[in-house]
């Protein structure tokens, strides 16, 4: 591959902001400094009032996956393509090992899911349904594979929910392979006697899907994880955090040196509960775990960001069609397959929303969105930085570019989007991948396929 020059733009990484040029070699970057010569290069971009960040990696996205009687509309094709053309050059998907099966068998099959598909490099979590008796002994292998963490959920009895034992042992089983535990941390108990309830009181509608998962049960949850891998001595990651309530706990754990971390969403950022009551079945677009909440939860979920009460933000992108897929649930709000689309949107959403309205400065967007996901999932500093050495994903970011999101135009293979009609100023204008130009001025010049699986290191920043 060429050398690649980029010239005059402002390169922005968590910890400072410079103007410089960036030589790329092939897949890596050369060279970071200013007035790099120009006459070598192979192809020059100028990109002359732009900022240079580091490819965004989003670690919470679940392309292809079977869930809730169907599966999610966006493949590793549409998936990694819509990812890039937002600015995201990495994504950490998950695989599902099946109950009474070996996780090597779903690691497979998610390998045969992204192959020929993905556009953009990818990693895997696996969730864990079954340890049976050589489930431990099976993490310690896939960590060997670079499979670096583990998702186990506290929620969806009977589907994906696992006991606290099998979460205390493999909690404990990651002070010795070093991987991270992921937690979707809600009360599934609770909540399940909660919906039986709402059914039976012939409360159907979607937003009794938000109303049955109350807040508490989140934080609850999140309090018994940390408290769990506190007593294994262990890090603990919790996923897609929602509420104050629950951000209070990881922040009461931090404080007193626990190594728990969070990530939370754009969603759980921009909209509210106000969204389940749209007229008719509108609001399924809406039905994920956990749901929206309150009015008051969103600027909390800020602070926590901007005080690193909280450390990440991805998508947990599970798209599923309006027309035919969440209408699965007209008629019961507990068929209504749970996710949403996000994919593409979460830079554009967190540099706007967080940079230009003074919410967060631009090195800690470039840390919430890039930076720290690598470290903590095992990709740093190969990703999430700009530096000589590491992989040549960069996206040159227009800061004052606008956009108007809507399903209209967007490159994700879902009918809807959960921010229709938000107007944000700052977009991708190139997106690189390993010395890639894989989208130029909104155009494709991607290819399925040339994507990569990353094995990803144990021990990552979550064990610092
Ligand atoms: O509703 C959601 N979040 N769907 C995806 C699965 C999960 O729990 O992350
Ligand atoms: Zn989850
Ligand atoms: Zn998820």
């Amino acid at each position: 591959m060429p050398s690649t020059l980029i010239k005059n733009g402002t390169v922005v990484t968590a910890e400072r902001t410079f103007a410089a040029d960036i030589l790329i070699d092939g897949e890596k970057i050369r060279d970071i400094a200013p007035a790099l010569p120009a006459e070598n290069a192979g192809r020059v971009i100028d990109a002359a009032g732009m900022l240079l960040l580091p490819g965004g990696i989003d670690v919470h996205t679940h392309l292809d996956m079977p869930f809730g009687g169907t599966t999610s509309s966006d493949d590793f094709e549409t998936g990694t393509r819509a990812a890039a053309f937002g600015g995201t050059t990495t994504l950490i998907d998950f695989a599902i090992q099946a109950k009474g099966t070996k996780m090597r068998d779903a690691l497979d099959t998610w390998w045969k899911k992204a192959d020929g598909r993905a556009s953009i490099d990818y990693g895997l979590h696996m969730i864990v349904t079954d340890l049976g008796e050589a489930g431990l002994e099976d993490m310690d292998s896939l960590v060997a594979e670079g499979v670096a963490s583990f998702k186990l959920f506290m929620a969806y009895p009977g589907v994906l929910m696992v006991d606290d034992a099998t979460i205390f042992q493999a909690l404990s089983r990651t002070a010795k392979n070093g991987a991270l535990i992921c937690m979707h941390a809600e009360n599934g108990g609770v909540i399940d006697v909660i919906v039986r309830r709402a059914l039976a009181a012939g409360k159907t509608a979607p937003i009794h899907h938000a109303l049955t998962r109350p807040v508490t049960a989140e934080a609850e949850a999140v309090h018994r994880a940390i408290a769990m891998a506190e007593i294994a001595g262990v890090p603990v990651y919790i996923v897609h955090l929602s509420s104050e309530d629950a951000l209070n706990q990881v922040r009461e754990a931090r404080d007193r040196g626990v190594p728990a971390f969070a990530e939370t969403c754009p969603q759980y950022l921009l909209l509210n509960i106000d969204e389940m009551n749209k007229p008719g079945f509108e609001s399924a677009k809406y039905v994920f775990t956990p749901p929206l909440r309150e009015k008051h939860h969103p600027p909390k979920l800020w602070e926590g960001l901007k005080h690193d009460h909280l450390q990440v933000v991805s998508t947990d992108h599970c798209p599923f069609c309006f027309a035919d897929q969440k209408s699965l649930g007209k008629d019961d709000f507990t068929k209504i397959p749970n996710g949403g689309p996000g994919i593409e949107n979460r830079l554009q959403l967190i540099h706007h929303h967080g940079v230009n309205l003074g919410r967060i400065s631009l090195n800690r967007f470039v840390e919430l969105v890039a930076t720290t996901p690598a470290k903590l999932f095992g990709l740093y500093p190969r990703k999430g930085t700009l530096a000589a050495g590491s992989d040549a994903d960069i996206v040159v970011w227009d800061p004052n570019a606008e956009h108007t999101i809507t399903a209209k135009t967007h490159h994700m293979r879902v009918d809807y989007s959960m921010f229709e009609g938000f107007t944000v100023k700052g977009n991708a204008k190139q997106v690189i991948s390993r010395g890639e130009v894989l989208v130029d001025n909104g155009q494709w010049h991607g290819r399925p396929g040339r994507g990569q699986f990353l094995k990803r290191a144990a021990r990552g920043g979550a064990w610092n």
